[in-house]
């Protein structure tokens, strides 16, 4: 932890039921900063995410954005604050329109930064009077990213945003990140290492709940990171 960190995580627990997922987890985001968080599955990364959102009621231990501390508040009034999750689901609500999708994630805040959507993902211009339900999975992705960063978000939270997309859309995606965490801080769960190699300034290594590796700045490279994964 770090005093210039705008979110930090202590002594995080986290159980569902009798079920323990999450053991004593510490990290900490700088503005501006990309961190990934690495593990196979089942290790407790959506967990995290989730934790950190607002969604989840089992919880133990300090998170703090910006100096307010977050826990045992709901998921929306956590979103009200500029922290903006993207579930590793990629749902929609597929009877809507993608503007009318994409409007829902300011309902809270009112605030609708459009020409920040479509610099980023030109492609959803052309697809906003189209029902979600028929977007490709890439589309789909961009609609999520897209949905959360029409707000002005302080700290984007991602699941797994490359899972299952092909490269081409891997690669713009990575692009967008670099050039958001310019001004929003991000937290990314990803399996893709080249892809959170190239744009991480931290990485946590989780395993069974619990962090086992945290790699900073030149320590970071792929080869040590898969033996986390
Ligand atoms: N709602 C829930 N109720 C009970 N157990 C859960 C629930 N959600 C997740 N778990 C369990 O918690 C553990 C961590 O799950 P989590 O989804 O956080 O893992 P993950 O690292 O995101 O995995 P993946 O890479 O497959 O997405 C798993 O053992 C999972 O079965
Ligand atoms: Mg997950």
């Amino acid at each position: 932890m770090n005093q210039s960190d705008i979110l930090t995580v202590g002594n995080l627990n986290v159980s569902y039921g009798e079920s323990k997922v999450l053991f004593d987890i510490e990290m900490g985001v700088k503005p501006g900063h990309v961190v990934a968080c690495v593990g196979r599955n089942g290790a407790g990364k959506s967990t995290l995410l989730k934790s950190i959102a607002g969604f989840l009621k089992n919880v133990s231990g300090t998170i703090a954005f910006d100096g307010a501390s977050l826990l045992g508040m709901m998921a929306y009034d956590v979103a009200k604050l500029g922290i903006k999750y993207i579930p590793q689901d990629k749902k929609v609500f597929s009877d809507l329109t993608v503007r009318e999708n994409l409007e829902l994630g300011s309902y809270a805040t009112k605030d609708y930064n459009w020409e920040q959507v479509t610099d980023y993902f030109p492609k959803l211009k052309a697809l906003m009077d189209r029902k979600a339900g028929f977007l490709s999975g890439g589309e789909r992705q961009m609609l999520m990213i897209g949905r959360a960063i029409l707000g002005n978000p302080k700290i984007l939270l991602i699941d797994e945003p490359t899972e299952g997309l092909a490269p081409s859309i891997v690669a713009h995606l990575r692009d967008v990140f670099k050039e958001l965490s310019k001004k929003t801080a991000l937290v990314i769960v990803e399996q893709n290492l080249p892809l959170v190699c190239a744009i991480s300034e931290k990485i946590y290594a989780i395993k069974e709940g619990r962090i086992v590796k945290e790699l900073v700045g030149e320590k970071i490279s792929a080869s040590i990171c898969e033996g986390y994964l």
